[in-house]
């Protein structure tokens, strides 16, 4: 399956982010993985729609992956829409209502994802398996940048490729995020990963555009 990457700009440098995204994106990152943090749903905040819209202001045709660390996403889904988000990824553990939520995202025009914890389970995936096109098998705590990959969920993705397969759902990406770096890269990508979000292996770099080469070389 084609691989992507997926610089997450919660590690880049805020007072220049449109130097930064225009960097990693001419070195060939696809998308642009967008951390949205509310201080309830996890211990940080971070941004909203508003980055949202100016990203998209000032790149057009950027594919913009929002993952929504937010509790009740469904309260959110039309500011983003209008802020010109691609993909909302919703977590199965923010809401009772995961399923309206995936409907009111894909209702809104948007792509649908659903993430999962290090401690949650898959159970929910079949149910809502054919609104999505990606799961995001959460490789961390969510909250912080820079923390290191958690290896009990390395298994997670193999299985999540392994159900998606059963499902006849085969074509939906499977994203990994947190604690992805050069050196964890090999182990996401062959349990199963085709889509790669970094940050701070990417933005802390000296040369984030270098940084960007290196990670698709290997891809
Ligand atoms: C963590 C976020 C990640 C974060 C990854 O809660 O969802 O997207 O930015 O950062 P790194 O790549 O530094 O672990
Ligand atoms: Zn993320």
């Amino acid at each position: 399956m084609k691989k992507i990457l997926a610089p997450s700009i919660l590690s880049a440098d805020f007072s220049r982010l449109s130097e930064q995204v225009d960097e990693v994106v001419v070195a060939g990152a696809e998308w642009i993985h967008v951390d949205v943090m509310d201080g309830h749903f996890v211990p940080n905040l971070s941004m909203g729609p508003v980055v949202v819209d100016a990203l998209r202001k000032s790149f057009p045709s950027l594919f913009l992956d929002v993952h929504l660390m937010v509790e009740a996403p469904e309260k959110w889904i039309t500011s983003f829409a209008k802020s010109g988000a691609n993909r909302l990824t919703i977590h199965a553990e923010s809401t009772p209502h995961v399923h309206r939520a995936i409907q009111m995202i894909r209702s809104a025009g948007l792509q649908a994802g659903i993430a999962f914890n290090p401690a949650t389970g898959l159970d929910t995936l079949a149910y809502i398996v054919e609104d999505v096109d990606l799961v995001l098998v959460m490789t961390v705590n969510p909250g912080f940048g820079g923390q290191h990959l958690i290896p009990a969920t390395l298994p997670k993705i193999s299985e999540v490729r392994r159900k998606l397969i059963e499902y006849g759902c085969s074509t939906a990406h499977v994203q990994v995020d947190g604690g992805i770096s050069l050196e964890t890269l090999e182990q996401v990508m062959s349990a199963g990963a085709n889509v790669i979000v970094a940050g701070s292996a990417i933005f802390e770099a000296a040369h984030p555009k270098e940084r960007v080469q290196e990670f698709l070389s290997r891809f």
